[in-house]
């Protein structure tokens, strides 16, 4: 066996040294241990170190042939195959793992597959989970999802997605953690831990990734894989932050970075983001994925002339393994003997590669992973879906509530309505590859569970047809049969629950869209059913924030429920009726209109922020500039004041004390938010920036007091050239349960 040669390679070596008895016993470290396999690899093992294939059932990007198929499993044999992804389950894995540990040097294949939101027990998609603002529930999320892919032969993971993103059309923000780049790393950091944990090298711990360095949340016009450009300042105190904050604070052991141009570099080629940034100022000492052959890809970018010059670019800018487009293994052999290709480069890349397979212990226990009777223990446990339940009610926003519309009283006769409600698949979101069919808890089967006293009507089907493409949803434009039904049924009800928004895989990769209405018929249903009946509460499922802005003006209570996984009817029962209290804060602000995305809390004041006299300031003639709702807003059931705002200096530290009173009649739980705003600086600074928060609980009448403190580092800035400063001067600071907080004191720095 392979692992054994390697083992005897290392007890000869002791015992030929000249070593002294403490040396003798003390084991090799895994960076010794990576340098002695690397020493024995061969040219044309390194490059197979180097390149990540797929499995044979899930493809994000082009298919695989039959032919690249059988390539693949003669590579497999002669252990020429570093990585694959979409290879799940024990029975799928192991024989994959034997392969390779069969071959000469038999090093352990490192397998990965997008665990985003859950993996057999499904979660919120990641952007309602960043609802929640709850951090510890957040990495519990994560280490549910651990758990059970370790469970499957899995021991990496391409989450999180820490792309920040102000634009609600690019179907990617359902991955992401909103817009803002200081609650975007807090996040991150938070599902790294969970997933990684503290010893890598546990069996039910995976390596994660940050991705995708960097920009694609910024894709030109919202369309998905499209241009990216964004100067320094932006890249840097935006973008950026919550990589940086995932390398440094939570040590992310691998980074993929993406199919974008930022500023005219493919990032796959990106050198400086890579090498300089990352490798360099960062310190990363894991290593870099490329997305699904977008190494190739930079040949349609227009950078490489073909696939030997794109292997050659992507592998000298930093991109360690390449994912699915061949070029690695196609030519980086040819460019090293070549003299082309600094064969440091590609020992660099091997020696990252092997260094995180030995921090997963894969060389000590290659099968460590592969446990069926762990596998059948863990997945789905009565545990992981509680967990799963808990994080979905905290993802719950509540948008509006006039007149206590919410909670539903006892006794109140209910008219549930919109396919939305019966589907056992949408909660379920996009990420659910490995998810059964069908497996969500539907609102209709909450409703009966909870005995609510209710009709359910369809009112419009969302989807009609066959899609040309698997993944696509033909959306219902024509079938308004069920009006009627659902019109009648909310007459004699006496309240409406409408549930309405997109199919689960309306939003994730290549979902863009122009429009940000209820697709197909839905807004002209919740009219009619709201002519019907004016005691309505909008229920809406999708995976980003929907223009609703009929909807704010007319029904009076609006609920905010994405795409909520597995439990998805049970935690929005538990919110309708009261039995859970809503917390959840909007990670992304809700535009009025397509036209103005993107839009965004923290945005610059401009010199024209008016309003002037004429319109001769900056804003629109046919919209206001106000969102819909605001980045960190969310109502509760009960309601929080906030006075005794105080701010002072003590030292370098900036300290700020505020209380915080629940008026209401509920105990409940509220997001207690901080911002600043740096009135000059070196560059424009935002008009309010996020610098910390505190979820907390408060029974009725109860009151607190939080106390924060900012430092240098939350005070200062990147500016023009990239660099990190901190400027003396006058500071506002905000404090609030939303982004428009109006309570506010100031300091000198
Ligand atoms: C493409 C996606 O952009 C990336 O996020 C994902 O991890 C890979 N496909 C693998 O599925």
């Amino acid at each position: 066996m392979a692992v054994l040669r390697f083992s005897i390679a290392i007890f000869i070596s002791a015992l030929v040294l000249p070593v002294t008895s403490v040396m003798a016993q003390t084991a090799p470290s895994d960076e010794e241990r990576v340098e002695d396999l690397l020493s024995q690899m061969t040219l044309k093992e390194k490059v197979g170190q180097v390149s990540q294939f797929t499995g044979f059932w899930d493809v994000t990007g082009p298919a695989p042939t039959d032919e690249t198929q059988a390539r693949k499993a003669e590579l497999l044999k002669s252990g020429i195959i570093g990585s694959m992804l979409n290879v799940v389950g024990v029975e799928e894995v192991r024989p994959i793992q034997e392969y390779a540990l069969n071959s000469r040097l038999g090093i352990p294949v490192i397998f990965g597959l997008d665990v985003v939101h859950g993996h057999k027990t499904m979660f919120p998609i990641p952007l309602a989970e960043a609802a929640s603002w709850d951090l510890d529930m957040i990495e519990q999320s994560a280490r549910v999802s651990a758990i059970e892919a370790a469970a499957q032969g899995q021991t990496w993971t391409f989450a999180p997605m820490v792309d920040i993103s102000r634009d609600p059309r690019w179907g990617r923000v359902m991955e992401g953690a909103g817009e803002d780049p200081y609650l975007g790393s807090r996040i991150a950091v938070a599902r790294i831990r969970g997933f990684q944990g503290d010893d890598l090298s546990a069996p039910d711990t995976i390596v994660a990734t940050l991705k995708h360095f960097a920009g694609y949340g910024f894709a030109e016009s919202g369309k998905d894989y499209n241009t990216v450009d964004v100067g320094t300042v932006t890249l840097h105190n935006v973008i950026l932050p919550p990589f940086k904050a995932g390398v440094e604070e939570a040590d992310a052991r691998t980074v993929m970075n993406g199919f974008n141009t930022l500023n005219g570099l493919p990032v796959t080629g990106d050198g400086y983001l890579q090498r300089e940034l990352l490798k360099g100022e960062w310190g990363f000492d894991g290593f870099v994925v490329s997305d699904w052959a977008s190494a190739r890809e930079m040949i349609d970018h227009g950078y490489a002339k073909d696939p030997e010059d794109a292997a050659l670019k992507a592998m000298e800018a930093g991109s360690d393994m390449d994912m699915e487009s061949y070029v690695y293994l196609d030519h980086l052999e040819d460019l090293v003997e070549a003299g082309t290709l600094d064969v440091a480069l590609l020992d660099d890349a091997v020696r990252r590669i092997l260094r995180v397979k030995f921090e997963l212990g894969l060389f000590d226990d290659p099968y460590k992973y592969l446990d069926a009777d762990r596998e059948a223990e863990l997945l789905l446990s009565p545990a992981h879906r509680e967990a799963s339940l808990k994080m979905a009610e905290r993802s719950i926003v509540l948008l509006k509530n006039d007149d206590d519309t919410l909670p539903i009283r006892k006794g109140e006769k209910i008219a549930l309505i919109g396919t939305l409600a019966a589907d056992k698949d949408s909660p379920l979101g996009n990420w659910r590859a490995m998810a059964d069919d069908h497996s969500a808890v539907s609102v209709v089967e909450a409703f009966e569970a909870a005995g609510l006293d209710f009709v359910y009507a369809e009112g419009a089907v969302l989807e009609i047809g066959d899609a040309a493409f698997p993944n696509e949803v033909v959306v219902n434009l024509t079938d308004r049969s069920g009006f009627p039904e659902a019109v009648e049924a909310a007459r004699n009800a006496d309240k409406v629950i409408i549930v309405l928004g997109e199919d689960g895989l309306q939003s994730g990769e290549g979902r863009s869209r122009s429009e940000l209405g209820f697709p197909g018929v839905q807004q002209e249903l919740l009219e009619a059913v709201y002519e019907a009946n004016p005691e309505t509460v909008l229920v809406v499922m999708s995976g980003r924030p929907l223009v609703l802005t009929w909807a704010e003006a007319h029904v009076p209570a609006i609920v905010q429920a994405w795409h909520l996984g597995q439990e998805s009817g049970h935690a929005l029962t538990n919110v309708l009726t009261g039995a859970y209290n809503p917390s959840g804060k909007l990670p992304m602000t809700f535009p009025r209109s397509v036209g103005q995305i993107p839009i965004y809390y923290s945005h610059l004041n401009t010199g024209r922020p008016g309003p002037l006299t004429d319109v001769f300031w900056s804003h629109y003639i046919d919209e206001s500039n106000a969102p819909l709702w605001p980045f960190g807003y969310g109502l509760s059931y009960t309601t929080f004041e906030y006075s005794n705002l105080r701010a002072r200096k003590r030292g370098d530290v900036v300290e700020v004390s505020v209380r915080v009173k629940n008026t209401g009649s509920r105990a409940g739980e509220e997001v207690v938010q901080l911002y600043i705003r740096d009135i000059a600086a070196s560059v424009s600074r935002p008009v309010r920036e996020l610098k910390d928060f505190s979820k907390i609980e408060l029974a009725p009448g109860k009151r607190m007091t939080l106390t924060f403190e900012l430092g240098a580092e939350d005070l200062g800035f990147y500016n023009a050239n990239g660099s990190y400063v901190v400027e003396p001067g006058d500071f506002e600071i905000f404090v609030g349960g939303s982004s428009d907080a109006t309570l506010s004191t100031s300091f000198e720095y």
